[in-house]
């Protein structure tokens, strides 16, 4: 089922949660909202399940307006950071559950019913803990049985908001992998709520990245990580060195240092380059040598790749750069060194018309 929403709004009060949001769900696809707390993913999640209304905007299932069609009618399945089993049921009994309350003319018998639970229990690999109780569960296999569970009425959409928030960082690993093999079988069409950006990276087909109830972008994985739409999405998906300076002509001074600005030869204006940390060429310092000339503050050489914190001659202000350890230890540089940066890569966002 194809998800689309249009121009949803969402105000409570005189907060703006959802400001004019417009967004397209491909049938199959696993989507990932990723962005931080408070930004409307909750509420974005709860307008397309009926749990909550908009004050404008659409809801399309499958291109029909679903505005009037009722949470039940929706065909969702939920998946929450503390989905609350029932705790006096068995796992059979609480699989089973979205079956029993079934009206009767569409109620499995029995016998299917015992087969669809099996079924699911193997899916998510816990056919052997059927008969336990959920307090009898650990927090990663609670959220596996709250799948099965969400799958036991084969929804159309599968609706899954921080599902893994709750848990610590090696089962949320392990289940995300889980969560993609899984989706790779099933292909229902699902949206992943997170605030974590390795997370959603890693997990989606694709990634919608929002702030402050706005879309900033909507893309792949790989192009919303290389290609940044926005300050804000750089500074999210991951560690970022910005260099403020003034744009004239198409080079960015900052400091002492100046850059190329790529595919903005006329750009004018306040700007900022933004830089990985990994896209920084390193060099001991010679006299003459082009680039950012700094100091090697602190270095962390531990596993494949070594973490230096570089201090700006001109500014002080502090550059993170990563390199291999193996080029690290190759180089022999000692803290305290002078070492000239170049950006191998770089965004400038150009803020056309401001002056410093
Ligand atoms: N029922 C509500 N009443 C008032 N404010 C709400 C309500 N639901 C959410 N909000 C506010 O709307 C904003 C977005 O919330 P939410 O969608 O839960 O964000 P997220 O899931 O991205 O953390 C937050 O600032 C939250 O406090
Ligand atoms: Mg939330």
């Amino acid at each position: 089922m194809t998800i689309e929403v249009k121009n949803i709004n969402k105000r409570f009060g005189d907060f703006v949660a959802l400001n004019n949001v417009s967004l397209d769900f491909p049938a199959g696809e696993l989507t990932a909202l990723l962005g931080p707390s408070g930004c409307g993913k909750t509420t974005l999640l709860r307008i397309i399940a009926g749990l909550e209304h908009p004050d404008s905007g659409q809801v399309l299932l499958d291109a029909n307006d679903a505005s009037h069609r009722h949470v039940r009618e929706r065909q969702v399945g939920f998946v929450f950071q503390h989905y609350a089993l029932f705790k006096h049921m068995t796992v059979f009994e609480n699989v089973a559950f979205g079956l029993r309350v079934k009206p009767r003319a569409e109620r499995p018998s029995e016998d299917q019913i015992r087969r669809k639970v099996k079924e699911l229990l193997e899916l998510v690999q816990l056919d052997w803990l059927a008969d336990r109780y959920p307090p009898q569960l650990s927090g990663g296999q609670r959220q596996r049985i709250a799948l099965a569970r969400a799958l036991a009425v084969e929804p159309r959409v599968l609706l899954l908001d921080e599902p893994f928030g709750a848990l610590d960082a090696k089962v949320r690993k392990e289940l995300r992998r889980w969560l993609r093999r899984l989706h790779d079988d099933l292909h229902v069409t699902s949206i992943f709520v997170t605030h974590d950006q390795e997370e959603a990276l890693e997990v989606a087909d694709q990634v919608v990245l929002m702030n402050k109830g706005n879309v900033e972008q909507i893309g792949a994985p790989d192009q919303v990580y290389n290609h940044p739409a926005s300050p804000f999405v750089y500074g999210f998906l991951g560690n970022v060195n910005m260099f403020h300076g003034r744009v004239q002509d198409g080079v960015l001074a900052s400091g002492g240092a100046t850059f190329q600005v790529p595919g903005q030869p006329d750009a004018d204006g306040k700007g900022t380059a933004y830089v990985r940390p990994h896209d920084l060429d390193i060099e001991r310092y010679t006299p003459g040598a082009e680039g950012i000339v700094v100091k090697l503050r602190r270095a962390h050489a531990i596993g494949p790749l070594a973490q230096l914190d570089l201090e700006r001659d001109d500014t002080s202000e502090l550059i993170e750069a990563v390199m291999s350890n193996e080029r690290f230890s190759h180089l022999q540089l000692k803290e305290g060194e002078t070492l000239v940066v170049r950006p191998k890569r770089l965004h400038v966002f150009v803020d056309a018309g401001a002056s410093i």
